[in-house]
């Protein structure tokens, strides 16, 4: 599709996170740098053990060009620590790197990638994952679970399993911070605050094991 040439022909030849983060400032694989305010690339040691994947970054993820620093990075801040996770230890990244949104007003509104958009945003993650080779990957959400595992992957299902394939780092999913953000009342917040916090302390202790 010519219209989406994809981020393949931007990556940098030394695949260092550095180095691919900088190349990534100048990624236009697909239309939505057009409109977002710069790249979010991945953040954390190269060595960290666990990565996490989101969807993409949000307003203040866009505004600061850091991942998970908004709303939905605050809950998933507190849900690390209740985990014993550091933050600091962690990778913590997007399968798309561009905030893609709808106006309404003055407001900017997350508005969902498409298949195409994460396609084309997929070497970027591929480079991160085999930069940092970490120990196991937890897909926050559908959008990061059904890049990794598949379209058929139904997190309701699976959330909270560790599989461990024969080659390459162990992977699980869960639910994605915003959807706890989203629940309708403050008992059913809490009950999915503490349902993530189990499914993160399950990817600890697979961590020690
Ligand atoms: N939601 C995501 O999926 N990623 C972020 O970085 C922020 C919000």
């Amino acid at each position: 599709d010519p219209e989406y040439p994809s981020a393949a022909a931007f990556l940098p030849p030394k695949k260092t996170i550095p180095a691919l983060r900088a190349a990534a400032k100048s990624c236009e694989g697909c239309p939505l740098h057009l409109h977002a305010t710069q790249t979010v690339f991945g953040e954390g040691p190269a060595g960290a053990r666990i990565l996490f994947i989101g969807e993409q970054p949000g307003d203040q993820e866009d505004l600061r060009g850091r991942p998970f620093v908004g709303p939905a990075g605050r809950l998933l801040d507190e849900a690390l620590e209740e985990a014993g996770i550091k933050r600091s230890e962690t990778f913590m990244t997007n399968a798309v790197k561009h905030f893609k949104f709808e106006m309404r007003g003055k407001r900017r509104l997350h508005a969902k990638p498409r298949a195409r958009e994460i396609e084309a945003c997929r070497p970027w993650l591929d480079a991160e994952i085999a930069a940092v080779k970490p120990r196991l990957i937890v897909c926050l959400g559908a959008t990061a679970a059904q890049a990794m595992m598949g379209r058929a992957f139904r997190i309701t299902k699976e959330r909270g399993k560790v599989f461990k394939p024969a080659d390459g780092p162990w992977i699980m999913a869960t639910v994605h911070p915003s959807s706890i953000l989203r629940a309708p009342d403050d008992e059913s917040r809490r009950q999915a605050k503490r349902d993530f916090i189990k499914d993160l302390k399950k990817a600890a202790s697979a961590l020690e094991s």
